[in-house]
């Protein structure tokens, strides 16, 4: 539950709760008190499912959701658990979401009837509800018939759409020892749609010949030569490349990784869909939603099956027969952790798998409609459609054109890079610990939620799913496109012009954007200085979320890498007003408009919580902060504020006088997650922006010692954190042990307690993969009590260093 309405996190305890009995029984019988026993039954016994984010430029029907809630007196019971559900939270918001009467029962999604021009060639999806394709990469036009190319080059073209490409028609580098570099130069042979490298030699990529209609497969796969690790360092001709790491014959030898069963080097798969030792087996990819059970997954594009449409073809075209998901027949049992039909689509879905029906009758607003839509909401409900009885928001999440998301994925070179999660061998589902995974997340779970209405009247909010982070890192600048809209300039200012793009794309295609002037909009923003380069028009309205807090109005860039400074002006001839004015005038987050969320935590990342039931530690360290502490950066990085706590404690000796831990990986080797498990407080300061310390310290139970003047803490607002945290000014950090041991134990232990009534709010859970994984570590961490408590042996994960 956790950016609020989200993330059902008691479902995935009440299933602990049913399969593993002993969990309570151990923890009552052990002598600890660190863990509140009587919060952990209160979760476990809860049956309230979600939360609301506290949103304000209220909508009208959250208006008349308040004046509701004021007439209505609720019930002493459900109003005890209501204020037990709400322990710790700050404002109404809360209450006032867990006492709402009920939604509108779920309809079933409209289906639309409009058509595309020629079936959008066969290769893209036809939205029936505008009449238009959404295209995959290497094809684009209204019909996506014309070929969009992202070949491997040596350079950026200085103007025109045209990509440079530097590759011949069976896609060889043109001259290996030319001059030269991009990321995605390639010594084999390139993808020229994806601009990936492959294999040439025996396992050679074979690219369908040029002229081929889009969406033509490459008749051979070829084994993958993923760019970053294994490009030649000489031609084999005795000339050297300037470019390659790799020596020729290492690759293209006899027992090289191209010609070899047995080769001298394993170059490693890394693109998604590639899987064993030599990369030759096929896996499922990953796609948002898994397509729902309805398409075939490419890298991140659904291509829906016949019919369906929409970015996870939630749906299908009026007056067709709906047939089950591939999640559905056993056909894909892989899919069972990872596919989830919102309410409204499983509904639209079962109402016509039964019965052929016209347009009309699927719009549910008839009598008659109503009623089949009872039956169908029963058979919705059996087929893991969801609960049917809902509460608001209600959220309409756009179908965006895939430029902007699932085409970037597509052009992702790192299976891991953008996404939280996808398919490894034998298509068991892998999770990575990216950084900006949330992107994807936050997609999926608008998606698969009980709130997402097919209905924009009915719609309290708007979701916009740019992928900004995932073209920031790793699609910019690795090929000649995509760019907005010119080529090179600051990465960041790319994401504030596809912004203004997609709005610009909202407007002409839905009244929606102009009704309330964006401001029922939601967009995320989770690179590393969040909505600081929002575009000025969309902040000014819109609902921002993001992982950066920074509140003055007046701001200049922080960071230490260079291509993210939002603060350096751009001009070129395409773009001669250059975009430092379409950001100015605005702060990086405004608290009661926007929101600072927590960064996605994989569940294994804090295993050795006491909170994931792990035994608790007896938190010997007073102060903890592991990471970058700038030794090599700028000397802006995290405003100079980890380097000084660190040359500090270097010089007053803060480790043997106060066992306080601050430095990186070398100065404090060991699992992370049990020494934030051993700490009493914890630094939470910046990095080149936001820093994941906050959700570090809380899902550790450590105390936040909250370091970064004008910048708002993950859900600093919105939750009691004045009581369960510390602020220090960036100013006074000398002497900061002294102040931090002079706390009284009591207060300590209060601040600790109130950690334990809401550290879960930072924690994300929802998804069916986090809930399993979430359910896997609490599992684990329980045989530890049984052995005997206070074990050591959870595996470390040392990924500390963002
Ligand atoms: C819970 O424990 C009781 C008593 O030990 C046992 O009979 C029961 O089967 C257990 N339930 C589950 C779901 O493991
Ligand atoms: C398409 O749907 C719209 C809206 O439901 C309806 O007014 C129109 O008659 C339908 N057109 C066809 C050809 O079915
Ligand atoms: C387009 O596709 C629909 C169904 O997917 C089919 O009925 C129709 O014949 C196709 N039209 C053309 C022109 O191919
Ligand atoms: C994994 O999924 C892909 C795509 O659906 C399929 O081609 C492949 O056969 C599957 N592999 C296994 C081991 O089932
Ligand atoms: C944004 O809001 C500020 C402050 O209200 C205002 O001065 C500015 O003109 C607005 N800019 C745009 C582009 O809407
Ligand atoms: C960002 O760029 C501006 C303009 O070049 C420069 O003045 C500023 O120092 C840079 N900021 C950082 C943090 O490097
Ligand atoms: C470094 O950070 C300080 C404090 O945030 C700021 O005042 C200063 O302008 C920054 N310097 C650069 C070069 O950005």
């Amino acid at each position: 539950m956790m950016p609020g309405w989200l993330v059902a996190f008691l479902f995935t305890l009440l299933q602990l709760s049913a399969g593993a009995n002993h969990s309570t029984d151990v923890i009552t019988a052990s002598e600890a008190r660190y863990l509140d026993l009587d919060d952990a039954l209160t979760w476990l016994g809860s049956t309230v499912v979600d939360d609301l984010v506290p949103i304000t430029g209220p909508t009208r029907q959250l208006q008349q959701l308040q004046q509701h809630q004021q007439r209505s007196a609720t019930s002493r019971t459900s109003q005890r658990a209501v204020e037990k559900r709400c322990r710790g939270t700050q404002g109404s918001w809360c209450v006032g979401y867990n006492s709402q009467p009920p939604a509108p029962p779920p309809r079933p999604a409209p289906r639309g009837n409009r058509t595309c021009p020629r079936n959008c060639s066969g290769v893209g999806n036809c939205n029936h509800d505008t009449g238009t394709c959404d295209c995959p990469a290497g094809s684009q036009g209204p019909d996506c018939g014309s070929v969009l190319l992202r070949p491997c080059t040596t350079h950026f073209r200085h103007r025109g759409d045209v990509p440079a490409g530097h590759i011949d028609a069976e896609g060889r580098d043109l001259g290996l020892t030319d001059e030269g570099y991009t990321e995605s130069r390639c010594t084999g042979i390139c993808d020229p749609v994806t601009a990936r490298c492959f294999c040439d030699g025996k396992y050679r990529r074979v690219n369908p010949p040029p002229g081929s209609p889009p969406g033509t497969p490459a008749p051979v796969r070829g084994r993958p030569l993923p760019n970053h690790v294994c490009q030649v360092s000489d031609d084999g001709k005795g000339n050297k490349l300037e470019w390659g790491q790799v020596p020729w014959q290492q690759i293209y030898g006899p027992d090289g990784w191209c010609n070899s069963d047995k080769p001298v080097i394993n170059c490693g798969c890394m693109f998604d869909g590639f899987s064993g030792e030599l990369c030759d087996e096929v896996t499922e990819t990953m796609c948002p939603n898994q397509c729902s059970g309805h398409g075939e997954c490419d890298s991140g594009f659904c291509k829906c099956h016949a019919g369906w449409y929409g970015t996870d073809c939630a749906r299908k075209a009026a007056g067709l027969r709906t047939e089950p998901g591939l999640h559905e027949t056993g056909s894909r049992p892989w899919l069972t952790d990872t596919v989830r039909v919102s309410p409204e689509a499983a509904l639209a879905a079962a109402t016509t798998a039964t019965t052929a029906t016209t347009g009309a009758a699927v719009a549910g607003t008839t009598e008659a409609s109503s009623k089949l839509a009872a039956t169908a909401a029963a058979a919705a409900g059996a087929a893991g459609g969801g609960a049917v009885a809902r509460k608001r928001p209600l959220i309409y999440v756009y179908d965006l054109p895939p430029a902007y998301n699932a085409r970037m994925l597509q052009y992702r070179n790192d299976r891991g890079l953008c996404t939280w999660r996808t398919f490894g061998s034998g298509n068991a589902s892998e999770t990575f610990g990216w950084t900006y995974g949330l992107e994807v997340l936050m997609h999926e779970m608008m998606l698969q939620s009980e709130h997402r209405t097919f209905d924009p009247d009915q719609a309290d909010f708007f979701y916009v799913p740019v992928y900004g982070s995932c073209f920031i890192y790793p699609v910019h600048c690795y090929a000649d496109g995509p760019w907005w809209h010119v080529p090179s300039g600051p990465r960041v200012m790319h994401v504030t012009n596809m912004m203004l793009e997609v709005r610009d794309w909202i407007r002409q295609h839905f009244p929606f954007w102009d009704r309330r002037g964006g401001r029922d909009h939601i967009w995320l923003m989770t690179h590393d200085e969040g909505a600081c380069y929002a575009p000025t028009e969309i902040y000014n309205t819109s609902i921002l979320l993001t992982h950066w807090g920074r509140t003055d109005p007046s701001h200049t860039s922080n960071t230490a890498y260079t291509p993210d400074n939002y603060t350096q002006e751009f001009l070129h001839p395409q773009q001669p007003g250059g975009w430092l004015g379409r950001i100015a005038g605005h702060p990086c987050y405004t608290p009661g408009k926007d929101l600072v969320i927590p960064a996605l935590k994989l569940p294994p990342h804090y295993s050795a919580s006491p909170l994931l039931f792990h035994p608790p530690r007896h938190r010997p360290t007073l102060l903890f902060l592991r990471g970058d502490v700038g030794k090599t950066r700028l000397p802006n990085y995290s405003r100079g504020i980890r380097q000084r706590l660190y040359e500090l404690g270097k010089l007053h000796d803060w480790r043997s006088r106060y066992a306080v831990l601050i430095g990186d990986g070398s100065d404090v080797p060991g699992s992370y997650s049990e020494q934030l498990a051993s700490s009493r407080f914890c630094v939470v300061a910046p990095g080149d922006g936001w820093s994941a310390r906050m959700e570090d310290a809380v899902l550790h139970g450590c105390i936040p010692v909250i370091i970064m003047d004008g910048v708002s803490g993950v859900w600093e607002e919105q939750l009691a954190l004045a009581r369960a945290s510390v602020r220090v000014r960036e100013g006074e950090l000398e002497g900061l042990p002294e102040r931090l041991a002079a706390i009284p134990e009591r207060v300590v232990a209060g601040m600790q307690r109130r950690l334990r009534r809401f550290w879960h709010r930072y924690a994300y859970a929802s998804h069916p993969l986090l809930a399993k994984q979430m359910k896997e570590v609490i599992k684990r961490n329980v045989e530890v009590w049984k052995v005997r408590g206070g074990g050591q042996q959870q595996q470390p994960h040392n990924d500390d260093n963002d």
